[in-house]
């Protein structure tokens, strides 16, 4: 029997958990928590995103300022914005919602400070997850931990496999994997046996956006299977990267889409930048 991973639910109880939090902190510190989120174009999933981002700052008790560039701003615009919101005392955390159109480098993200880089982007926050010290954590894969941990599922000494190395998935989900004393292994497009490798899998994480793209062929029994694809099958509906209805009768555990990993990505968010706010108090 598998175990189908409530995201939304956890998430919820995070929530709750954080405006508690941040109510008290808001009360002690006599000041409001802030984060900024920029939206460069008309990208509809990012405005989805966007839209549940701010959503949830107000479930929380964060005030979100959105700014919303069209695609004729230029790169200088982009980072004068940012530069403003680093030196702006009412904003802990900085979010420039990705991808940015293709005219735009992402070199803008660098000019926000590691303080406030709420999505853990930036190379000092990967360095320091990657020597395991304090740091602000990538919020899909920070997510991903947490519904594990809700779950009591024990990580150490499992074979951990990761399939996806993007700088803001595959690589910080498989340096928290390891550091929670799994054996990691990361494939990718390149990768030989992808099949051969998936099977051997005690925790299976599956984020490079092809639906349905994870068989039940490539699932050992009894595993954990982690969904972080957010893709739309043939006929338009939401489906993630593993093919649910067939890999479920493996699996001791295994995450929907939707209602899975997504709804931890934003809370994780909202975790973040109330961090951020409690550390800018040190
Ligand atoms: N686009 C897709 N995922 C993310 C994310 O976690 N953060 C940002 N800023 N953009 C994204």
């Amino acid at each position: 029997m598998y175990k189908i991973i409530d995201g939304k639910a956890i998430a919820q109880s995070i929530r709750e958990e954080l405006a508690e939090k941040i109510t008290e902190f808001k009360k002690n510190a006599a000041r409001d928590i802030g984060l900024a989120v920029i939206l460069v174009g008309e990208n509809p999933a990012s405005q989805i995103y966007v839209h549940n981002k701010i959503k949830a700052c107000e479930e929380v008790g964060i005030k979100s300022f959105a700014y919303y560039l069209t695609e004729q701003a230029t790169q200088k615009e982009l980072e004068d914005l940012i530069l403003s919101l680093a030196n702006d005392d009412k904003i802990n955390g900085i979010l420039v919602q990705l991808p940015l159109p293709a005219y735009l480098s992402d070199k803008a993200l660098k000019l926000i400070p590691d303080s406030k880089d709420v999505d853990g982007f930036s190379a000092n926050n990967i360095g320091k997850l990657c020597l395991n010290t304090q740091s602000t954590v990538a919020c899909t894969p920070y997510g991903v931990m947490k519904m594990l941990e809700y779950e009591n599922i024990e990580i150490k000494g499992k074979n951990a496999v990761v399939v996806g190395r993007s700088n803001i998935v595959g690589k910080p989900m498989a340096m928290l994997l390891l550091n929670a004393d799994a054996t990691v292994t990361v494939c990718h497009s390149k990768t030989k046996n992808l099949k051969e490798q998936c099977q051997k899998a005690d925790i299976l994480v599956s984020a490079i956006g092809k639906p349905k793209f994870i068989t039940a062929d490539m699932v050992k029994d009894g595993a954990i299977v982690i969904d972080v694809g957010m893709n739309r099958d043939e006929n338009g509906k939401l489906c993630g990267d593993v093919d649910f209805a067939n890999v479920k009768d493996k699996c001791s555990y295994i995450t929907p889409v939707p209602g899975g990993v997504g709804p931890m990505t934003i809370t994780m968010l909202m975790y973040n930048t109330y961090l951020s706010a409690v550390r800018s108090l040190n």
